[in-house]
């Protein structure tokens, strides 16, 4: 049996999870945002194989994803565990910082996989011509079924250290994350929002309540952009620089997909 935990917020991530696990015969997903948080995450008596499936975070990996492995705990068997990371194109040293949070739980990192996907942050940039994101699909999908080789034959691929960079690549990656969880500050909503729910619903943290009518938000962000993104009405903003920015998220992944357990009514 093989079972994916998978972190996402505009689906890249999702799809590259969904795809994966198609290209090894079937898997279970399992949502981060969807597992308890004062639950350790013991891996099922049947698995042969974990994957962790992440974007990458300033280099890094979200917080909650670490904060998940740091529950994870060991089996007592081999379990073939890797990682598969989607990002802008910039990965920095966000494997090796998922491959440190292992080795404390005594688990061994196996394998350490990443495709490009577009960009989904938006306060840097608007996202690829739709063009260059078929292409970005396109090529991940191929990386897909090449690495899904790896898994399915049980061969190691595993991230190259390079002492002294990672120290500080893990450093620089731990740190700017850490930044991230109060950055909603920054968000506002237009007169368009219609209260219709969807963010609160949809956040992956738990960090957005609806009072009034109108999105609230609580401090412990992942900046994953899933509200901005998926934002019907695209009434949430980011400072004053997203007004005029397209809202991106995959096209094969739908808002449902993404709303959590304990959201739905
Ligand atoms: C807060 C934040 C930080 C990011 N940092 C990086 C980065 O350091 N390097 C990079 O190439 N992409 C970065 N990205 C882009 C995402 O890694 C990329 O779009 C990813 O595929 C999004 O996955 P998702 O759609 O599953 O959420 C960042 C995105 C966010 C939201
Ligand atoms: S998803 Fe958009 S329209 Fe719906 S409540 Fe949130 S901000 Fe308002
Ligand atoms: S508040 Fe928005 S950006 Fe922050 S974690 Fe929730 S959905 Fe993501």
């Amino acid at each position: 049996m093989n079972v994916i935990y998978y972190f996402t917020g505009t689906g890249n991530t999702l799809f590259a999870a969904k795809k994966f696990a198609e290209a090894i015969g079937g898997a279970e997903l399992i949502p981060i945002a969807s597992l308890d948080r004062s639950e350790e995450v013991v891996f099922p008596p049947e698995a042969e194989t974990v994957g962790i499936f992440s974007p990458v975070y300033c280099f890094g990996i979200p917080s909650i994803v670490g904060r998940m492995i740091e529950r994870m705990k060991a089996p007592g068997r081999k379990v073939y565990t890797y990682c598969f990371l989607t990002s802008g194109g910039m990965k920095g040293y966000a494997s090796q910082v998922l491959q440190e949070y292992l080795k404390r739980r005594g688990i061994a990192l196996d394998g350490a996989f990443h495709v490009k996907m577009p960009s989904n942050y938006i306060p840097f940039s608007s996202p690829p011509s739709e063009e260059r994101c078929q292409r970005l699909y396109k090529n991940a999908e191929q990386r897909i079924q090449y690495y899904a080789q790896y898994v399915l034959s049980g061969k190691k691929h595993r991230p190259v250290h390079v002492f002294p960079f990672d120290l500080v690549g893990e450093l620089v990656a731990r740190n700017a994350v850490s930044y991230l969880g109060d950055y909603d500050k920054y968000f506002w909503i237009t007169e368009d929002c219609n209260g219709c729910e969807l963010c609160e619903k949809i956040c992956p943290a738990s960090n957005i309540i609806i009072m009034n009518g109108m999105p609230t938000w609580r401090g412990h962000c992942e900046q994953c952009m899933a509200c901005l993104q998926w934002c019907p009405k695209q009434a949430i903003q980011f400072k004053q620089i997203t007004q005029k920015r397209k809202r991106y998220h995959h096209p094969d992944i739908s808002a449902e997909e993404l709303i959590r357990k304990d959201a739905r009514d």
